[in-house]
């Protein structure tokens, strides 16, 4: 099907929700130039929980090593305009549930996991920065949220069958009961609110063998790395489990033979225990 037309479909299914106000008012300003950091200080102070979050990622091992970061300012200078305006998408993901019941729960674990490994393997074969990775992994099934909040009727019906079905992918049972999937719905999303190209990509492409070529041929090491990364933790069961026959997936793309994948796989589950605690609240 045409991309317009799909999404017409899901248009014509679903509200696009908005961004948490308070992600929306820092988006905004950090896109600002004549904004100051007084005022997104004010916005944030405002919203306690929120800043604490945006610094607890931007303060994790996997965002950038020995970093101290204590205030939103420091934050911008040291992590630069575009990967603040990822970091603020990653810390409202959790306001952007109506619910959070033991599937969201499993979506936030699953979401930390795929951010781990693919933080871990973007430090170990450089093909990406492992902040732009931790990021990535946060947001990546962005477009689950959505459905499970915008759509939530049909949607317990897909989670039951994931349940129920164990092997079948969220994508086969979405586009076989919606006729779109979460990363149809979440690149439509990442373009209506403007979220950086990189994030767009992985969220759209994150399922995609053969992602399309992009401008910037980063984006295309983003979507594999994370494409990776999720199959490697639905495997080892963080979150959703499913068997997945990781030698079938491609590891040339990253270059690990099977035993670096066995050290992945512990090197995950160890840092993912570290990480639950601080990342969770
Ligand atoms: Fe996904
Ligand atoms: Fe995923």
């Amino acid at each position: 099907m045409k991309q317009e037309a799909l999404e017409k479909i899901i248009l014509e299914t679903i509200d696009i929700p908005s961004l948490p106000p308070v992600a929306m008012k820092v988006l905004q300003l950090i896109s600002n130039d004549s904004s100051s950091l007084d005022e997104l200080e004010d916005i944030l102070e405002k919203d306690q929980s929120f800043s604490a979050r945006l610094l607890r990622i931007a303060n994790s091992p996997y965002y950038g090593k020995n970093r101290s970061v204590d205030s939103i300012g420091k934050a911008i200078i040291l992590i630069g305009f575009n990967t603040m305006k990822s970091l603020v998408v990653a810390a409202s993901l959790r306001d952007m549930h109506r619910k959070f019941g033991i599937f969201e729960q499993k979506l936030w674990e699953h979401g930390l996991a795929v951010s781990i490994a693919a933080s871990q393997i973007a430090t170990d074969t450089k093909m990406l920065k492992p902040d732009e990775a931790l990021v990535c992994g946060l947001v990546h099934d962005m477009g689950k949220i959505v459905l499970n909040t915008s759509l939530s009727d049909t949607y317990s019906m897909v989670i039951e069958r994931i349940y129920a079905e164990q092997g079948l992918s969220f994508i086969d049972i979405e586009n076989e009961m919606l006729g779109f999937n979460h990363c149809n719905v979440g690149g439509l999303i990442a373009r209506k609110w403007k979220l950086p190209k990189n994030l767009e990509a992985v969220i759209e492409f994150h399922h995609t063998d053969k992602p399309p070529i992009f401008d910037d041929p980063s984006y295309e090491a983003s979507c594999q790395l994370i494409r990776i990364a999720d199959a490697i933790c639905l495997h080892i069961g963080i979150g959703f489990k499913r068997e997945i026959d990781l030698y079938t997936l491609g590891l040339e793309y990253i270059g690990y033979n099977e035993k670096q994948v066995q050290d992945l796989i512990e090197r995950v589950k160890k840092a993912y225990v570290e990480q639950k605690t601080s990342l969770m609240e």
